[in-house]
């Protein structure tokens, strides 16, 4: 695989920290976002990536993001849309405004840095785009209305993105991993040796990725092969 320019939002811990780190072993360029301070500072010391304090919901960090990797790197060849969290909540119990931020982060967030990226990515001849769904934006599920909801968006987004972007060389894969052992919603401290690892979605995020330019891979469900396993 050719060295690539990376931009990846939530880098500083789990999967996209762990996409981080894999692309770097691979030799890539890479600039990635977050908002913990510490956290990010560490992930940039152990991979050498450019680690940048950025929150996706804020349009003025988006443009500065993308002035970061113009100046670093000179570009980007793949966006990782990667940052989003949860709230779970059952109708007749939601605080929309909870789920307004929510979709600000996982939905405007998402649409906004696109935006700004496509156009170079226009100019440059190509590039590819990486959503990361969910498989709670497959199936519907209980509390699931605000991050379900924005996972169904994400996929929706990702198919007029394909329909947009195939015509100039740019592929926008989604990936809906099922349950990945992170710290995502607080969830800490699972370390299920049948149940997927951050390391595993980043694995199959680099080897989408590495697919022959004339393959479009769409959407990929990501589910562990046997976690019901004992051990
Ligand atoms: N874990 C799962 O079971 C699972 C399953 C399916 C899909 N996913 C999806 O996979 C992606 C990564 O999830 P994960 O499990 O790795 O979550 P995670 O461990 O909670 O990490 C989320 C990352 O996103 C960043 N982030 C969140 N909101 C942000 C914002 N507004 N601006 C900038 N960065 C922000 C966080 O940064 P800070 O920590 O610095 O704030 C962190 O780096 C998400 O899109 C998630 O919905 C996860």
């Amino acid at each position: 695989m050719q060295t690539l320019r990376f931009l990846i939002t939530g880098g500083s811990q789990g999967i996209g920290a762990a996409l981080v780190a894999q692309a770097r072993q691979a030799g890539h360029q890479v600039v990635f976002t977050g908002r913990d301070a510490a956290r990010i500072q560490q992930v940039a010391t152990e991979t050498g990536a450019h680690g940048l304090v950025a929150d996706s919901a804020a349009d003025a960090d988006n443009a500065r993001t993308v002035e970061t990797c113009r100046a670093t790197m000179g570009g980007i060849d793949v966006l990782v849309n990667n940052a989003a969290y949860g709230y779970i909540a059952e109708i007749g119990d939601i605080d929309v405004d909870q789920m307004r931020a929510l979709f600000a982060t996982n939905v405007f967030g998402v649409v906004d840095l696109t935006n700004r990226v496509v156009p170079m990515m226009k100019a440059q001849g190509g590039g590819d785009i990486v959503n990361l769904a969910s498989t709670s934006g497959m199936k519907g599920g209980k509390g699931g209305t605000a991050y379900g909801g924005s996972k169904w968006a994400i996929r929706g987004i990702t198919q007029c993105w394909q329909a947009e972007l195939r015509p100039f060389g740019i592929r926008v894969i989604a990936i809906c991993p099922s349950e990945v052992q992170t710290n995502w919603g607080g969830r800490t401290g699972r370390n299920n040796p049948n149940k997927l690892f951050a390391g595993d979605i980043a694995a199959t995020i680099l080897a989408g990725l590495a697919m022959p330019r004339r393959v479009l891979w769409t959407e990929l469900a990501i589910f562990a092969n046997n976690p019901w396993k004992e051990d």
